[in-house]
């Protein structure tokens, strides 16, 4: 999704804009652009395409003396990425320039208005409204004069702000989008994420919904929803500038796989559900979106396996519109590695209005779904980058066998869990017998994942992974359920990629497996050495993971699941870290 990237100071202000996208780039983005506030006006440069366009039209520029600046990427949500939809936006006398992350829900109503004044729009997006509205509204306080805007403003927003009438300024104003920003040395930074700006400083400032920020090199101050000033305290973010680079590593997403075993140990060194009181609730709900959703489907499995409590897995963006029955002693759990997901945050604050307690487990310190639940744990998986989800996705999984070990009074215990970051370290050992199996595969048109019990949860975050950075077709199944249609599709040569980590549905899958190869699929199973052996009876390739207790197989199995998804991506000539069409952290609903 979009991001925001402004200073004000003494920076070299191209540089540190063009920087601060940079940083951003892995959010998802289709166009880039920024203005700077000089001696004689605001200066925009903004284009279609990847940044290092921006960066060539910015070399050619000489800007001199401009303390000031903002910058944007775009994904495109209202009108097609191009050089004038692209942001910063400027007011039509040039006094206020603005670039905007979220969805204006009332822009038609807001430019109808303003057009019946005179006003022209020289682009399709809803952002270029504020820019006019500012202009519009301004009568000489500018502090005033964003109130005012963002109070007519539906919909969400994080705002970055220059006025010609202020050239040492910058200002920010949020509503439902992320917005940080930090005070350094040189000067004030804002951003829409923390990578962006931890080369700068490590304290935060988070803005809350409805705050506005005046920005300045020596100071930022902070303006409550009634104007008043307000009092602000940085959060200190702990996460090393170089766990938000490659290091040697030709993809963020290879670096954040073999990250994994250092991540689970964060995850596992978290005591958070130590100091929350849980009282065994009736029934839980867990709800989520893409890959944090199929860690909910797998933490189903476990809490009702080892707690005994019943557990529905929701869709984020389909719960918000559905009838819900919440009862007194229900429970939610929110799983974010952003914080920021909007379908999931809107789902939490449903639940929370209906009356339920709300435990999150998110990655992002300070994110607003972590501010906003009752409680939180930090999932402490570090920053990550790729849009695909991995490390994530396994400190989701070790933070849910922690919660069910809360929920089941001790039953999962801590041995196994402690053992797993040693596990994966040996899968990643192995990784090359992976790449072998995806130089064997990669090229088909549909790769299908089957499995039963914890085995299909796995499955469908090994086929989500395959489709969004490898763009082949991808279903999960449950192993029983093929042959009820799906086993139409599968002819001579498909492969299907088989978990079989649960010795007691391994004969149930046995069976699954002939049916498939009577029909001409080629079997990849992915299973423990101490079913190696059996599977190989059935299978036309083997990957085995570490022999472990069933339960916590999903968390380990998973790696090799990335791998293959990592390979047949590289392989198959796939922009790996960026893939098309998707954003890191999707803050439009
Ligand atoms: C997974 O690889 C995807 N990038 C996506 O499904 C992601 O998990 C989803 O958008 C939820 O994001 P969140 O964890 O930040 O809420």
């Amino acid at each position: 999704m979009c991001g925001i990237i402004g200073c004000t100071g003494g920076f070299d202000t191209a540089a540190v804009l063009l920087q601060g996208l940079s940083k951003l780039e892995y959010r998802g983005y289709d166009s880039a652009g920024i203005a700077v506030l000089c001696v004689d006006g605001i200066e925009v440069v903004k284009c279609r395409g990847r940044l290092s366009n921006l960066s060539e039209l910015v070399s050619g520029k000489d800007f001199g003396d401009c303390p000031v600046g903002i910058g944007h990427t775009r994904w495109a949500t209202h009108g097609e990425p191009n050089d004038i939809n692209s942001h910063p936006h400027i007011s039509r006398d040039g006094r206020f320039c603005v670039v905007h992350n979220g969805i204006i829900e009332n822009y038609m109503e807001i430019r109808d208005g303003l057009m019946s004044q005179g006003y022209e729009f020289v682009s399709e997006t809803d952002s270029e409204v504020i820019a006019h509205l500012l202009e519009f509204n301004f009568r000489g306080d500018v502090i005033q004069c964003l109130r005012e805007t963002v109070s007519q403003l539906e919909g969400s927003y994080a705002l970055g702000v220059l006025c010609r009438e202020k050239p040492d300024m910058l200002y920010s104003a949020r509503k439902d989008s992320p917005l940080v920003l930090g005070l350094t040395e040189k000067g004030g930074i804002i951003a829409s994420d923390i990578p962006a700006i931890l080369s700068h400083t490590r304290d935060i400032y988070i803005a809350e919904d409805g705050e506005i920020a005046a920005v300045g090199r020596d100071e930022i101050v902070f303006y409550d929803q009634l104007g008043n000033i307000m009092d602000k305290d940085a959060v200190h973010v702990d996460w090393e500038v170089d766990s938000a680079e490659k290091g040697g590593f030709e993809h963020f997403m290879l670096k954040e796989i073999h990250e994994e075993p250092s991540a689970v140990r964060a995850t596992l060194g978290n005591d958070a559900f130590d100091h929350m009181e849980i009282t065994k609730p009736d029934r839980i709900q867990i709800i989520a979106c893409g890959t944090a959703y199929h860690a909910g489907v797998v933490g189903k499995y476990i809490i009702e396996e080892t707690a005994g409590i019943p557990v529905e897995v929701e869709v984020a963006s389909e719960y918000r519109y559905r009838n819900q029955i919440v009862g007194k002693n229900h429970l939610t759990i929110v799983i974010s590695q952003s914080g920021e997901t909007i379908d999931t945050l809107f789902a939490m604050r449903k639940a929370k209005k209906l009356g339920s307690r709300i435990i999150a487990l998110v990655n992002v310190v300070g994110s607003s779904i972590a501010r906003e639940a009752d409680d939180v744990f930090y999932t402490r998986a570090g920053p990550e980058i790729a849009v695909a989800s991995t490390k994530a996705y396994s400190t989701q999984l070790a933070a849910m066998y922690m919660l069910a070990d809360k929920l089941s009074d001790g039953t999962i215990g801590s041995k196994t869990l402690a053992d797993i970051p040693g596990m994966i370290e040996r899968i990643i050992s192995k990784r090359e017998d992976i790449q072998r199996f995806a130089s064997e595969l990669f090229g088909g048109s549909s790769i299908f994942f089957i499995g039963r019990g914890l085995d299909f949860a796995l499955s469908m975050e090994g086929s989500l992974k395959l489709k969004e950075i490898s763009y082949i077709h991808s279903e999960a199944y449950a192993g029983g359920e093929l042959k009820h249609g799906t086993i139409a599709l599968i002819e001579e040569g498909t492969p299907v990629i088989c978990s079989m980590t649960q010795p007691h549905l391994f004969s149930k899958m046995a069976g699954n497996v002939k049916e498939i190869q009577a029909r001409g699929a080629k079997v990849l199973v992915i299973t423990t050495e101490d079913l190696a052996e059996e599977a190989a009876k059935v299978a036309d390739m083997v990957v085995t993971i570490p022999e472990i207790d069933p339960i916590y197989a999903p968390v380990t199995a998973v790696v090799p699941m990335q791998l293959f998804a990592y390979y047949c991506a590289v392989l198959r000539g796939c922009d790996v870290d960026k893939p098309r069409n998707l954003a890191k952290s999707v803050t439009v609903e």
